[in-house]
């Protein structure tokens, strides 16, 4: 959710913290804001509302040479967005930064206005800003005051902290992502709620364990110190090198990230598989074929437990292994029963979720096996599960998810074969391999024929409303494509199994209401009657069916043929390409900010 940076070293400290920003941008742009020690030993801080280029425009022209830094970039959580809501907070010496929610924060607020403390913004983050000056002005140490404070806040956050009087910057964090960095070379100390942010400056990571305090000073002999809840030395840490690359951020050729990531599927597609059979992933997948538990409880967020759903088929049709489906926002607060000996399946794009993180932490506490299809390596989802898929989709940065969904889906399909034994048959292996490599050239043709879902897109961008329906394979794709079409349009717009329209929702068809049918060769006919009963009500039908299908061309109003011959189960992935085009085309026409649309974070790190 809301992106965090902190550095404290003798290169220029704003920049390193801008340019961390810069990356983690897409977690969070209401707002974005840097506060920073200058060369007179003064507390600055400079925070703007919008996005990060405003809070740059408001620094041109100021001298911003620093050797200790922080800054944020926010998702709103408490408070309304503007420039006063923005962090960094901060009072006399002391500035903070925060990612997450204190649940108890209107509480503590009280207590701390009736003892005299003045309020400047709405947030519950300046509660802690309250409390720490509070425990500093009662003469404790940064160090004890830190701890004090954090004690007393509920709920899952982290808190990065800049103190002008000692020069230093202390962290802490509970249920939310934190990671520490040091270059020994040039004496610098980062701190981020994401290794991302990091690439290509820090040499060596470390992730703390909850409620450890991460202590970056310039007079450390290790840059970094850390401390458990007692204020002792502790090495409630993961170490790692830091082996990620920043990778290619900029759009190329294409006027948005969303945009070129849906051009990047063919040939992500095309690598997976040598990943997993000829490569460094053939190890993970046959650890993952080797255990087979009596279920898979599945669970992740918004498109991620759509391609779940998908691989619960996969699951249950390939393996007969039983494959419970569930939101990972539910999933705890259900008193689900998980009985040792079955395993949780957690699918995710960022490994950051809180909800997904969340759930699998129960299936641990439950003693179940992990089991994680996640994209980020080294994400606190990767770290924590028993065996991780690397869905190899490369970093995501438009915030709607694309690739990522395909990379899922496709994950899981060779979790599947590794379930089923069949993973040491070559002709087994070599007949998947085919099949993708057949789903990525069909995905290639499609997206030739981009300009035919952007004349589609132009007629019908203007509609009240979408209903996207499918049925059986189809139907994910129907909830995923509605989805997409919400995010980035601000369309209301439903999925639904075509069978449930007449359930009730079928009231809602009128002329301006637009039916996607997602029509593959499954349940062909069964979906076509659907479509006759939704016609039968002046509906506007647009249908991506079957290419030179007469019949089915004459119902509709618009027509997207394809071919799904040889696709079998993967072609609910390409029906859904033509939904991901046409939620781009339609959001292109109405205007909208495709890659950052309102009110969304890429990385949801709160509950
Ligand atoms: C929609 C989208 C979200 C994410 C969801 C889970 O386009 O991106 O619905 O799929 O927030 O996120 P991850 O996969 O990072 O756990």
């Amino acid at each position: 959710m809301c992106g965090i940076v902190g550095h404290i070293g003798p290169k220029d400290s704003v920049d390193i913290v801008l340019e961390g920003l810069r990356r983690l941008e897409y977690r969070g742009y209401d707002s974005a804001g840097v506060s920073f020690i200058d060369e007179s030993n003064n507390l600055q801080i400079f925070k703007k509302s919008g996005k990060l280029d405003n809070l740059k425009s408001t620094l041109e022209g100021k001298d911003y040479t620093a050797r200790m830094c922080i800054g944020h970039t926010r998702w709103a959580t408490h408070g309304e967005v503007n420039d006063t809501n923005s962090h960094p907070h901060m009072k006399d010496h002391i500035s903070i930064v925060h990612n997450g929610i204190i649940e108890n924060a209107a509480s503590l607020r009280k207590e701390l206005a009736a003892g005299g403390y003045e309020f400047q913004s709405d947030t519950d983050s300046e509660v802690f800003l309250s409390l720490l000056t509070r425990e500093l002005a009662s003469g404790k140490s940064f160090k004890q005051a830190m701890l004090d404070s954090f004690s007393l806040v509920e709920g899952n956050s982290a808190f990065v902290v800049l103190n002008q009087d000692v020069l230093e910057i202390m962290a802490i964090k509970k249920g939310a992502p934190l990671v520490c960095g040091i270059n020994e070379i040039d004496s610098e100390a980062f701190v981020s709620s994401d290794p991302y942010a990091l690439a290509g400056m820090a040499s060596q990571l470390y992730f703390p364990a909850d409620n450890v305090l991460c202590h970056l000073s310039a007079k450390n002999k290790n840059l970094i110190n850390f401390y458990d809840d007692k204020g002792e030395p502790t090495d409630k840490y993961m170490s790692k090198k830091q082996d990620m690359s920043v990778g290619p951020t900029d759009k190329g050729d294409f006027e948005h990230f969303m945009l070129k990531e849906i051009h990047e599927q063919p040939e992500l597609i095309r690598s997976l598989t040598q990943f997993y059979f000829h490569g460094e992933g053939l190890e993970s997948l046959k650890k993952a074929g080797s255990f087979k538990p009596s279920k898979f409880h599945m669970t992740a967020c918004g498109t991620a437990y759509y391609a779940g759903l998908l691989i619960r088929d996969f699951l249950e049709t390939y393996n007969k292994i039983p494959c419970a489906p569930e939101l990972a926002s539910e999933f705890r607060y259900r008193n689900p029963l998980l009985i040792e000996g079955e395993s949780g399946l957690f699918i995710s794009q960022s490994g950051e979720t809180a909800d997904t993180l969340a759930a699998q932490e129960l299936c641990t506490e439950s003693k179940l096996k992990t089991l994680s299809i996640v994209n980020v390596d080294g994400s606190t989802l990767f770290r924590n599960c028993d065996n991780n898929l690397l869905i190899r989709a490369g970093i995501e940065i438009g915030v709607a998810s694309t690739k990522a969904f395909t990379q899922q889906v496709l994950t899981g399909r060779l979790l599947s074969l590794a379930l089923s034994d069949e993973l040491s048959e070559e002709s087994k292996r070599v007949k998947l391999t085919s099949k993708f490599s057949l789903l990525a050239e069909k995905i290639d043709h499609l997206i030739s024929r981009s300009k035919e879902i952007k004349d589609i897109a132009e007629s019908v961008y203007n509609h009240k409303g979408f209903f996207y329906t499918g049925r059986g394979i189809y139907y994910p794709v129907a909830l995923e494509g509605a989805l997409k079409l919400k995010e980035i349009a601000y369309v209301h717009a439903e999925g639904y199994a075509a069978g449930e329209l007449k359930h009730g929702p079928i009231a809602m068809i009128d002329e301006d209401m637009v039916n996607v049918a997602l029509v593959g060769p499954e349940l062909f006919e069964k979906t076509v009657s659907n479509i006759q009963e939704i016609k039968a009500r002046k509906g506007v039908i647009l249908t991506i069916g079957p290419k030179d299908h007469e019949e089915l061309e004459e119902l509709s109003d618009y027509y997207f043929g394809i071919d799904f011959d040889g696709l079998e189960e993967l072609s609910p992935i390409y029906i859904n390409i033509v939904n991901q085009l046409l939620a781009y085309y339609i959001a292109k026409y109405k205007g909208t900010d495709i890659d950052k649309p309102r009110n969304l974070a890429k990385s949801v790190t709160v509950e």
